[in-house]
């Protein structure tokens, strides 16, 4: 008994797709309803697809009858705002659970380390029916952000970092490998993240899209990089203490 997992992302945990080639109005994430949920930094989200309809952004375990993350029901009034976002979202005619607009605000390198974490997907998700992994697509054009994947949060040679101009689009086992974003700028960096079901119809769209997990991680300055990592193993440790256990080990929510 398990859950149908795809080939094309077993390798990595992640695959990169083609950019999305259309501008979109921005208009589409200014203008849809955030609320203030704490994820990995200083975040807000726009659900365009939640639970049961409503604007917020609670896992669908919370709920009654409680479901997995599959089968989001979508906000009129959000998707009429968003709308190429939503035929985006729509467009791999796999099952889809939570989809969101994230906005965060620009954090440093450390922040990212500090707020790495895994996503709790599967939760309630039968045996035998797909693994749910998600789907970033970039809104804003941030060259200079990345994401910051890791296998093991605490080696850095597990890392690669993916960046981030308007378009990207990155499929990832967020369950399976850590992750989080460093964002540069002086502005909020906005992404469209949708849970999908993993299955035949999703590996079609992948592959149309020519999904690979070969990417060039760009290089970062050594000492750099173990600043920001020290910074980070501190904090995390000191949070470890406060709580008496590491929060980022129980699956996040967001
Ligand atoms: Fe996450």
């Amino acid at each position: 008994m398990s859950h149908y997992k795809m080939a094309i992302l077993e390798e990595k945990g992640f695959v990169v797709l083609d950019s999305y080639g259309s501008p979109i109005n921005s208009s589409e994430w200014r203008n849809v309803s955030y609320v203030d949920w704490k994820s990995s930094g200083d975040t807000r989200f726009a659900p365009l697809a939640s639970a049961y309809g409503d604007i917020e952004c609670n896992g669908f375990w919370h709920f009654d009858p409680p479901k997995a993350d599959k089968d989001g029901v979508w906000i009129d009034s959000q998707t009429s705002i968003a709308p190429t976002l939503t035929k985006r979202a729509l467009e791999p005619q796999a099952n889809v659970g939570r989809c969101r607009i994230i906005e965060l605000q620009p954090n440093t390198y450390a922040d990212a380390l500090y707020n790495s974490h895994l996503d709790d997907n599967n939760r309630l998700n039968p045996d035998e029916t797909g693994w749910v992994v998600r789907c970033f697509m970039q809104l804003t054009d941030n060259p200079d952000s990345f994401m910051v994947l890791r296998e093991d949060v605490n080696d850095p040679d597990s890392e690669t970092r993916i960046a981030l101009p308007a378009g990207a689009q990155i499929v990832v086992d967020s369950e399976r490998l850590w992750h989080s974003v460093w964002h540069q700028g002086d502005k909020p960096r906005y992404c469209l993240i949708t849970s999908y079901e993993s299955g035949p119809e999703l590996e079609k769209w992948l592959a149309a899209n020519h999904a690979s997990s070969s990417v060039a991680t760009p290089e970062l300055n050594r000492s750099f990089a173990l600043e920001n990592e020290e910074q980070a193993r501190e904090r995390r440790n000191a949070r470890t203490a406060f709580y008496g256990y590491d929060p980022t080990n129980v699956m996040s929510e967001a």
